[in-house]
C-alpha cells in the first residue's frame, strides 16, 4: 500500500500567493455590484450534480477567484489526493489506514483490491446480512423472550455510531416502513436512559450495541444499563441474544458482553466513526427505511463519488464548496461556518456535520508532524430555519465576524399546511437574499423619513437600522429529500471536508485531541469515588472534585 503524502507547506505555492494578492484586490467587491453589472452571474456561479442545485453566486468571488482557487487545489495535489483516497492508499497516515467509506457505496461486481484483497464481496456479504435481519424484524420473525415481535430499536452508540445514523433515520421518516420505531442513546447521563427506558418493554425490544471500537465508556455503561433493565424487567440471560446484537470491529468484546457472535456486524478499520452511517453502523437507518431504500441512499452517495471522481474542479460540487471554505477561512478570517437547513427532517443534519468536519479538520499538525501554517477547520454551527431567524441570525446580518453560510431547502414538502412551504422557502431564500444586499445608510434614512420621524430621530436611528449585507452564502436545492439526494447530500460534505484537509496538508482521518479528556476522565472519577487518592494535577480541578464529594456526603 503506497503511503500518500502531501507534498509542501501550501502557503509557499504560487497559487496562495497570488490569492493573497487577489484578497487585497478584492477587499472593495460588492456582490450587490457584481449582480448589477453581471447578468450571467447566477448561471455561471450555480451547478447541478446528483439531483443537488447549489447556487454559490452570493459569494465574494469573481471568475479570477475561482480560477485562482481551483489553481491552488491543482498545486496542492487534489487530483492525486482523490484517487488515494478511493484506491485506499494509507490517507490516514498517523494511524497507518486508508480511509474507504466510499467503497461502502460500490455496487455488487466492483472491484477494489487493497493488499491484494478485493473488498467490495465482504461489503456486499454484510449487506446482505443486514438484508436478512431487516427482514426478519419487519416480519415480525424476530421475536422477543415472550416471542411477542420487536417493536422498538434502540441503537446504543455515540459520535459516529449515533449521529449520521440519527440524521438519516430521522431525515427519511417519510420513507419510514410500519412496525418498528428507532431511538438512540448516547449520552452517558442517566436521566437519558431513565427517559428512554420509561417509553419501552423489555419483551419486544432489540439493543444494537454499536460501537467500532467496543471500547467507548459512554456505550459500555448505556448497554451495561440496558442489559440489567431488561434483567429487571423479567428477561433472563439464556435470551439475551433475542434482544441484545452489536455492530463492532471488535468481535471478541462483544462476546464476553454476552452477544452472539453470529449476530454481531462486522465494522472494518478502514472506515472511520464520522464516515461509517453507510455500513451496518446504518442498521437503525435500514430498520427504519428498510432496506431497498437504504441501498438507494447508497447509490446516492455513489453518484455524488463519481462526480467527485469525474467533474473537473471548475464545476465539482464538493471541491468547489471545499474552496470556498479555504477562501474565507484562510483569506477572510472567517473562523465559523453556520449550516442551515430549511426543513424539519434535516434537523440533524448541522450535528451531523459538526462532527464530520471538526473531528476531521480540527487539526494543527500536518500529516508530517509539522505545524501547520495557516487555520484550518472551522466552527461548525447553525440550526433550523426559520427558528434561527429567530435567535442567531442578527449575529449574521449585523455582528462583527464573518460567518459564511450553508442554506439547504427542498422544494416539496411531504407535509403541506395550506402555504407553510411556500412561506418556509421564502425565509430561506430571503435570508441569503438579505445577507447579500444589506441595508445601506442612505434606505435606512429613506425608510425612516418614509415614517414621518424627525431628522433628529432619523440620525439617531438610521446606524442601528444599516445592515452591512455583502456577506456570503450557498444555496442548496433539493428537489425532495429522498434516500438518493439525501445520500448524495452527506457524502458531498465528506468529500468538501477531504478536499480542505487536503489543502491543509492535515490528516481528516484521525481524532487524537479526543483521547485526553478520555485519560484524564478515569482519573477524575477515582478521585470522586475512591479515597486516598492523589490529588489531582491542578488546583480547580481539585476544588470541583472537592465540592462534589462535600455535597454528597451531605
Ligand atoms: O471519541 C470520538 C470517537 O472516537 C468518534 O470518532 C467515534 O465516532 C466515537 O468516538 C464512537 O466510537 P465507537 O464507535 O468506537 O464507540
Amino acid at each position: 500500500m503506497a503511503y500518500y503524502q502531501h507534498p509542501l507547506d501550501v502557503t509557499t505555492l504560487s497559487s496562495w500567493q497570488h490569492l493573497d494578492q487577489h484578497r487585497e484586490a478584492m477587499r472593495s467587491f460588492s456582490m450587490r455590484e457584481a449582480f448589477q453589472s453581471d447578468s450571467r452571474r447566477f448561471e455561471d456561479f450555480s451547478l447541478s450534480a446528483c439531483g443537488l442545485f447549489l447556487d454559490y453566486s452570493k459569494n465574494l468571488i469573481s471568475r479570477e477567484t475561482r480560477d485562482l482557487l481551483v489553481s491552488l487545489a491543482r498545486e496542492a495535489g487534489l487530483e492525486q489526493a482523490i484517487r488515494a483516497l478511493f484506491k485506499g492508499e494509507c490517507v490516514n497516515a498517523s494511524e497507518g489506514r486508508p480511509a474507504l467509506h466510499t467503497a461502502l457505496r460500490q455496487p455488487f461486481g466492483d472491484r477494489l483490491e487493497v493488499n491484494g484483497v478485493n473488498l467490495i464481496p465482504e461489503v456486499h456479504r454484510v449487506l446482505h446480512q443486514m438484508t436478512e435481519l431487516v427482514g426478519r424484524i419487519h416480519d415480525g420473525l424476530w421475536r422477543g423472550y415472550t416471542e411477542k415481535p420487536i417493536t422498538d430499536v434502540v441503537n446504543i452508540g455515540i459520535g459516529g455510531s449515533f449521529l449520521g445514523p440519527q440524521l438519516v433515520s430521522e431525515a427519511l421518516l417519510p420513507f419510514a416502513q410500519r412496525g418498528v420505531r428507532c431511538y438512540y442513546l448516547a449520552n452517558i447521563d442517566g436521566s437519558e436512559f431513565h427517559e428512554l427506558s420509561a417509553k419501552l418493554r423489555a419483551e419486544t425490544t432489540l439493543f444494537i450495541v454499536s460501537s467500532k471500537s467496543f471500547s467507548t465508556l459512554e456505550t459500555l455503561k448505556n448497554a451495561q444499563a440496558a442489559r440489567n433493565w431488561y434483567l429487571a424487567q423479567g428477561g433472563s440471560e439464556s435470551e439475551l441474544h433475542r434482544h441484545f446484537i452489536a455492530v463492532s470491529s471488535n468481535t471478541k468484546a462483544a462476546v464476553e458482553f454476552g452477544i452472539r457472535e453470529e449476530n454481531i456486524f462486522p465494522m472494518w478499520d478502514w472506515v472511520g466513526g464520522r464516515y461509517s452511517l453507510w455500513s451496518a453502523i446504518g442498521l437503525p437507518i435500514a430498520l427504519t427505511i428498510g432496506m431497498s431504500n437504504f441501498k438507494e441512499l447508497l447509490s446516492g452517495a455513489y453518484t455524488m463519488d463519481q462526480h467527485f471522481l469525474q467533474a473537473p474542479f471548475e464545476s465539482n460540487m464538493p471541491v468547489l464548496l471545499a474552496l470556498l471554505g479555504v477562501w474565507y477561512g484562510n483569506f477572510w478570517g472567517a473562523q465559523s461556518h453556520a449550516i442551515l437547513p430549511y426543513d424539519h427532517y434535516l434537523r440533524n443534519i448541522t450535528k451531523h456535520l459538526q462532527q464530520l468536519d471538526m473531528e476531521s479538520n480540527g487539526k494543527s499538525v500536518r500529516q508530517d508532524g509539522s505545524p501547520v501554517t495557516t487555520s484550518t477547520g472551522p466552527v461548525i454551527w447553525g440550526g433550523v430555519g426559520c427558528n434561527g431567524q429567530h435567535a442567531y441570525h442578527q449575529l449574521l446580518h449585523q455582528g462583527t465576524p464573518l460567518i459564511p453560510a450553508d442554506f439547504i431547502v427542498p422544494v416539496v414538502s411531504y407535509n403541506p399546511v395550506v402555504d407553510h412551504h411556500h412561506w418556509l422557502y421564502a425565509n430561506c431564500l430571503s435570508q441569503s437574499q438579505a445577507l447579500m444586499l444589506g441595508k445601506t445608510r442612505e434606505e435606512a434614512e429613506a425608510e425612516l423619513r418614509a415614517k414621518g420621524l424627525s431628522e433628529d430621530k432619523v440620525q439617531a436611528l438610521a446606524p442601528h437600522k444599516v445592515i452591512p449585507g455583502n456577506r456570503p452564502s450557498n444555496t442548496l436545492v433539493l428537489e425532495r429529500i429522498d434516500p438518493r439526494r439525501l445520500g448524495a447530500l452527506v457524502a458531498l460534505y465528506e468529500h468538501k471536508v477531504f478536499v480542505q484537509s487536503v489543502i491543509w496538508g492535515i490528516n481528516a482521518f484521525d481524532q487524537w485531541g479526543v483521547e485526553l479528556g478520555k485519560e484524564l476522565g478515569k482519573g477524575v472519577y477515582q478521585r470522586l469515588t475512591g479515597f486516598d487518592q492523589p490529588a489531582a494535577e491542578d488546583a480547580s480541578t481539585q476544588g470541583l472534585i472537592d465540592y462534589f464529594r462535600g455535597r454528597h456526603r451531605g
